[in-house]
């Protein structure tokens, strides 16, 4: 679904000053640098309000951001911001494709943040004991694809995915907590 009539408008806004330093993780992979192709918003764009500012929290090189935008969203963010030590001051929602390696702490987060959020995140990240507790303390929805996605790698070469995955939702009040979606 295109959004015309609106400009697609990516804020690269420098707040917070000395807070902003690039993070340091505490493990990090090749994987958790993939980014995200376009397909992969077709399915969560009809669930995701256009009013809603965007933050982008693992920006990486600004694919999804740029796919988000071009569809006419406002969407802030910086590959400087470490989403564990700096919040923007104005936004919405969340939404991102976290580092894989990350994902429990980035799920974590972002229900402390308590703004409604979509992370794209393998299938499999239903599994586990914390992420089990988050889900049962705070409840889950997903959107899931009927194709798995071929993520972006850093050296540009595709690939087949070898994982599927799914939009995790928060506070999107779907109307179902599993919605199957064609791509
Ligand atoms: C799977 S990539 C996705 C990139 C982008 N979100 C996209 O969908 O195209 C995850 C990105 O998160 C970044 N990242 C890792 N730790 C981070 C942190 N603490 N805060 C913000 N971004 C982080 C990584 O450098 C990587 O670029």
């Amino acid at each position: 679904m295109m959004r015309a009539g609106k400009m697609a408008r990516i804020d690269i806004h420098h707040q917070g000053g000395a807070e902003m330093k690039k993070y340091k993780n505490m493990k990090s992979r090749s994987s958790d640098e993939f980014g995200t192709p376009e397909i992969a918003i077709n399915c969560l764009v009809p669930y995701l309000p256009e009013s809603w500012a965007i933050w982008e929290c693992a920006w990486g090189n600004g694919s999804l951001a740029k796919h988000l935008s071009k569809r006419g969203y406002n969407v802030v963010g910086n590959p400087d911001w470490d989403f564990f030590t700096f919040e923007p001051e104005h936004y919405s929602c969340i939404v991102t494709n976290p580092p894989y390696s990350l994902n429990d702490e980035f799920l974590e987060r972002c229900y402390i943040l308590d703004k409604p959020f979509a992370l794209l995140m393998p299938l499999t990240a239903l599994e586990g004991k914390k992420r089990g507790s988050l889900y049962n303390l705070y409840g889950i929805q997903l959107i899931i694809p009927n194709k798995r996605i071929n993520f972006i790698t850093p050296t540009g070469e595709g690939g087949g995915a070898w994982f599927q995955t799914a939009w995790f939702t928060w506070k999107f009040n779907l109307q179902r907590d599993l919605i199957f979606v064609n791509l």
